[in-house]
């Protein structure tokens, strides 16, 4: 039977009813269908990949071919949760023809449903380019990782009065522009939930209080895959990287003892 969709429609119906919106990030086709089965809402294939996977130091290096291969993987492994591509650094800041082109690749070769960008009034004019042309959009504001060397760090954004008023004058911006759903990552949940009352479309917040309209956090952070990398923002509902290792250990000791394989594992 065909599972119903999550659409950009029933995000909005959700937040006129204070229905809260879970997501989650993935990378592959396993976790991807793990996450849709426990029924999440949005899964969002992430340019985190460069950290997170990819060995990368930040998001920067991360590719567009990059991008289409894992969330190619992703979208093979869900039927009801919307997936949606971030868009990487460079492949939507020179232009708004280049901006449209990447966008209808994510589509067009991977079947993610909606894209992600990072930014505010500097990239309105692009959000209206690519929603113009079909395809729905998510917002990005407060900590946009892929503007790391700008920013001067990781730090919580929107702290002051004049970033604050910024944010919120980016959030309506971008509410016009024409997304659907804005993420706001690592700024004070009050000045999240002001935003969160003032626009129309879904907040899903990263390190931004509970007033948002979802959550999303980085799925391998909230597994407790990295044992040293432990934000703030994130919590843990497992310890998976400490388990992972005692079976990689038990693996190695039985095969060197000759514990493994038994009987039950020959033929
Ligand atoms: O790349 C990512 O995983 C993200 C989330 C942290 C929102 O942008």
């Amino acid at each position: 039977m065909d599972v119903k969709k999550v659409t950009t429609n029933d995000l909005i119906e959700m937040k006129k009813k204070n229905e809260k919106i879970t997501m989650l990030t993935a990378y592959d086709c396993l976790m991807a269908s793990q996450l849709d089965e426990s029924g999440i809402d949005l899964i969002l294939v992430g340019d985190s990949v460069g950290n997170v996977l990819l060995g990368y130091k930040n998001t920067i290096p991360v590719t567009m071919d990059e991008m289409i291969h894992h969330c190619k993987a992703v979208t093979r492994g869900v039927k009801r949760a919307m997936v949606i591509g971030d868009m990487p650094f460079m492949s939507y800041q020179a232009s708004g023809e280049e901006a449209v082109r990447n966008a209808g690749r994510f589509l067009k070769e991977s079947g993610v449903e909606a894209i992600k960008l990072e930014g505010g009034k500097e990239i309105y004019s692009t959000i209206e380019l690519i929603v113009g042309s079909g395809i729905p959009v998510m917002g990005h504001l407060g900590l946009t990782p892929q503007s790391v060397y700008k920013l001067g760090g990781y730090g919580v954004r929107g702290q002051d009065n004049e970033q604050a008023s910024k944010l919120l004058e980016d959030a309506r911006g971008l509410e016009k522009a024409g997304v659907f759903s804005i993420v706001l990552e690592k700024i004070p949940a009050k000045l999240a939930g002001k935003i969160t009352k003032q626009i129309n479309v879904p907040t899903i917040g990263i390190g931004a209080g509970v007033d948002c309209d979802g959550q999303v956090l980085v799925t391998h952070d909230m597994l407790g895959l990295f044992e040293k990398f432990k934000p703030k923002f994130s919590k843990r509902y497992g310890e998976l990287g400490k388990q992972m290792k005692r079976c990689y250990k038990k693996y190695i000791e039985e095969v060197k003892s000759g514990e493994f394989p038994a009987r039950e594992h020959s033929y």
